[in-house]
């Protein structure tokens, strides 16, 4: 409400309800920003936050309680909860936002709302507007500015307090048991949905939620970026890319692991891992205050590239191949994100055209990658077939970093002895 200023308010509506099928809802998730001014995650609510108002600055309209709908559907908190549990200064029930929020809205300059991202909200906002317009010329006033909310808000999120990165670690915490649970479940001849099955146990054990659809891929489909069908067998001698991430109370973890199927890594699977381990292992040293967001992605490119040609996947100078960009052909995204309440958290990586420094309480993923699907031209047969990506979270501290996820093991010898430890 500081950033905002006085003679401005502020208008986050909850997401919207998602049919799955017939009458029955998609689980429902909470809009971020909304989650992170008000932890309330109930739908159908409106949060309103009027800095500098005398008689309420943070308001929420809610859904009023009802004994019948409630032993349908769930309890509520009402706007007796909304005010005790969740602290509002005021609640209303969403019914009467129609009457309450154009006299509010009528006092203020400029209105902080993000347009385009729920259409029928859009045209209600317009709506209340429009009704003080017209009223206007018996003297009200009409906000004359609409800003989009996110610069304020999201330049918080990108900061993360000390309650925030206890989520982040819970829900690093859970994802790190499915992943150890996943790699001692593995057998050939299972199937990637019954090695997902395993890690979906852990979350859920652990009171969390997929952050984000898992990716289990055997063998070439681990070259496939986004591949969730996760419906093939693996086969003896593949490896598995496991990329998948718990959420814990809205916050995620995001968590890749690459292993042999079979426990045991080939030479050249093993070739390929190191290489991917010691870009991944530079490019987390690359995260610290003062460094820039490019950095690590740069240590990682360099060293894999060096790495591909000295095992003859590229040819050239690793200089020249890195201005050409010719990694890219092995190696086509970027170094990581912002990580935090979306996967893909909000913040900007760039001031000014230049690339932002790191500094304290921010998160972000290091995940470097190698994929060298079938004939691959120009390289050997033996590395075909093969996707390997390491992914692991990072918390920027005063003088350095913390890998939130440092207890899941990643060094070849470890993944082996884990896997052969399974009964
Ligand atoms: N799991 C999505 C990502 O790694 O960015
Ligand atoms: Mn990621
Ligand atoms: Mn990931």
């Amino acid at each position: 409400m500081r950033m905002m200023g006085h003679d401005a308010i502020a208008i986050i509506p909850a997401s919207t309800i998602k049919m799955r099928n017939r009458d029955v809802e998609f689980d429902y998730r909470q809009d971020s920003d909304f989650m992170y001014l008000t932890g309330f995650h109930e739908p159908e609510s409106v949060v309103v936050l009027v800095p500098g108002r005398e008689q309420a600055q943070f308001i929420l309209f809610c859904r009023e309680r009802d004994m019948e709908m409630e032993t349908w559907n769930g309890r509520r908190a009402g706007q007796k909860g909304a005010r005790e549990v969740y602290g509002a200064d005021d609640a209303f029930p969403i019914g009467d936002i129609d009457e309450i929020l154009p006299g509010i809205l009528e006092q203020r300059e400029r209105v902080f709302y993000t347009m385009g991202v729920n259409a029928e909200f859009d045209h209600r906002v317009i709506g209340w507007v429009n009704r003080i317009r017209e009223k206007g010329r018996g003297g009200a006033h009409t906000p004359h500015e609409f800003i989009a909310l996110e610069h304020v808000l999201h330049e918080l999120r990108l900061f993360k307090s000390g309650v925030e990165i206890n989520y982040m670690k819970k829900a690093a915490k859970a994802a790190i048991a499915g992943h150890r649970r996943a790699m001692q479940s593995c057998r050939p001849g299972m199937y990637e949905y019954q090695v997902e099955a395993e890690l979906l146990y852990e979350f859920s054990k652990a009171g969390c939620e997929t952050a984000y659809p898992s990716i289990v891929g055997g063998g070439e489909n681990g070259c496939i970026l986004h591949y969730t069908d996760n419906n093939s067998v693996l086969n003896d001698g593949d490896l598995l890319l496991i990329d998948a991430g718990a959420e814990y109370h809205g916050y995620a973890s995001d968590i890749t692991r690459t292993f042999p199927v079979n426990g045991e890594f080939s030479e050249p699977q093993l070739e390929l891992y190191n290489l991917v381990l010691a870009a991944q292992l530079a490019a987390i040293d690359a995260v610290q205050p003062g460094n820039h967001w490019n950095d690590p992605h740069e240590a990682a490119v360099k060293v894999l590239t060096k790495g591909m040609v000295k095992l003859g996947i590229l040819k050239g100078r690793p200089a020249q191949l890195i201005k050409d960009g010719e990694y890219r052909r092995f190696y086509m995204h970027r170094t990581g994100h912002w990580l935090g309440l979306d996967v893909h958290d909000v913040g900007d990586y760039k001031i000014e055209e230049q690339w932002r420094l790191f500094e304290p309480g921010m998160v972000l993923t290091v995940e470097p990658g190698l994929y060298i699907p079938s004939k691959s031209k120009g390289v050997p047969k033996r590395y075909w077939d093969t996707g390997i990506r390491i992914e692991d979270d990072v918390r920027v501290t005063r003088n350095g970093n913390e890998v939130l996820t440092q207890a899941l093991i990643k060094e070849a010898d470890d993944i082996e002895q884990w896997m052969s430890a399974a009964q």
